[in-house]
């Protein structure tokens, strides 16, 4: 019998009881825990029942680890498993390579996935998997974690008020050091066969998503990539000119170097025809904007709270649960499962997204623009 919790959730104006989901994943690492970390969140304050139900990881001492740490009731080191669980859902947090088994499976016995992001290492693989979801019409959602980020989500309504003219550039700077060592504790990412490509494709999909989300579609791409670490096929910068079918333009610089000691970091820049926009925060922090009479002015972290808090409504989750993009994602495809609604983003938005990508690596390639199909 499926426990039941009278949970009062504000976006349905009265007191409903919702049933405990009961979840598994597969990968027990770095961006697993902050899954769980936020559905563990979610579950403490009362907004959302759910089980841990089963982890899976190739390496035992992380089944046991997650098991232990987070109350997952079993734990295995065969994904198959995941199938035969009575699952409500699956999130897939393992490294590129595996995500493809995992999907298509899943997409074979219509479970619900949270798939992380890339969503594969090349564009025929994400292909594939798109097909297979749509095919299945299962419930599929991304982790393109930014679309839910508050900076970004104000930034993108402040681009698009009335009165600020047409968007004309973006100018955009990711950087971080090569995910292997410091905070990461594992290598993959140095593995062309597990990662399929380099800083672009690994790390700044989340960024030519945002862009696009901003702008709209990408009619061309011209890009130049370096391997200054010198790991073949790996990229640890791309620059790229990206050209919209509205007409504006933006530049990424997209960086993995090797100062352990500095933080991720992005700043976006963004040019109306009467409005410029700034950040260096890409989850919750200060907007500067500046319009066509006026001075620079200083959009306040607590000021972008309070929009943002005022874009979700009735679906905003109480306190500091509302700043982290990370809780923000669970939330809304817990949410999608319970109503029956498509979860977003999804693979289609991912395959978008690929495509520039994939697009990139060809002009780098052939040191000529290219189109994106
Ligand atoms: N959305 C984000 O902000 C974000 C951030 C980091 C990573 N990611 C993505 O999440 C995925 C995982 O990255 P990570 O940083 O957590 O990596 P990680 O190395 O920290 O964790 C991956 C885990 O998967 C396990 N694993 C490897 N192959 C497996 C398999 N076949 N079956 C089961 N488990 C397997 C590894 O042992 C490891 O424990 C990648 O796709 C990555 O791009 C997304």
């Amino acid at each position: 019998m499926r426990i039941r919790r009278t949970v009062y959730a504000r976006e349905y104006r009265i007191k409903v009881k919702l049933k405990t989901l009961r979840l598994g994943l597969i990968g027990c690492g770095h961006i697993a825990q902050m899954h769980i970390d936020s559905l563990l969140k979610l579950r403490e304050a009362g907004l959302e029942p759910l089980e841990l139900v089963l982890a899976c990881d190739l390496e035992p001492e992380r089944v046991e680890l997650f098991r232990r740490n987070y109350g997952f009731a079993s734990g295995t080191t065969d994904f198959r498993r995941m199938f035969e669980a009575g699952l409500d859902a699956l999130y897939i947090c393992s490294p590129t390579r595996d995500h493809l088994e995992s999907v298509l499976q899943a997409a074979g016995h219509g479970l619900p996935i949270f798939c992380e992001k890339p969503v594969g290492r090349n564009l025929a693989e994400v292909e594939r998997m798109t097909r297979a979801v749509e095919e299945a019409s299962l419930s599929a959602q991304l982790g393109l974690v930014l679309r839910f980020s508050p900076v970004y989500q104000v930034m993108r309504q402040l681009l698009h008020e009335q009165g600020v003219g047409r968007p004309m550039a973006a100018v955009f700077r990711d950087d971080q050091y090569f995910p292997v060592g410091g905070s990461y504790h594992s290598q993959w990412r140095s593995d062309l066969e597990v990662v399929g490509g380099g800083a672009l494709l690994e790390h700044s999909i989340h960024d030519l998503d945002l862009l696009r989300w901003f702008f709209g579609e990408v009619n061309r791409v011209e890009a130049r990539t370096d391997y200054f670490s010198g790991r073949v096929g790996i990229e640890d910068s791309a620059v790229l000119l990206l050209e919209f079918a509205s007409g504006a333009r933006a530049t990424l610089v997209s960086l993995w170097h090797q100062m352990l000691g500095r933080e991720s970091n992005r700043n976006l820049e963004l040019f109306c025809e009467r409005r410029y926009l700034a950040s260096s925060a890409d989850m919750l922090g200060t907007i500067l904007v500046q319009d066509q009479h006026g001075p620079v002015r200083t959009l306040s972290t607590r000021a972008v709270d309070r929009s943002h808090r005022r874009m979700l409504g009735r679906k905003a989750p109480p306190g500091e649960l509302a700043h982290s993009p990370y809780v923000l994602e669970n939330l809304a495809f817990l949410r999608s499962l319970r109503t029956g609604t498509r979860p977003f983003p999804d693979f289609a938005t991912g395959l978008a997204a690929h495509r520039i990508v994939d697009a990139a690596y060809q002009s780098a390639r052939q040191q000529a623009p290219i189109s994106v199909s």
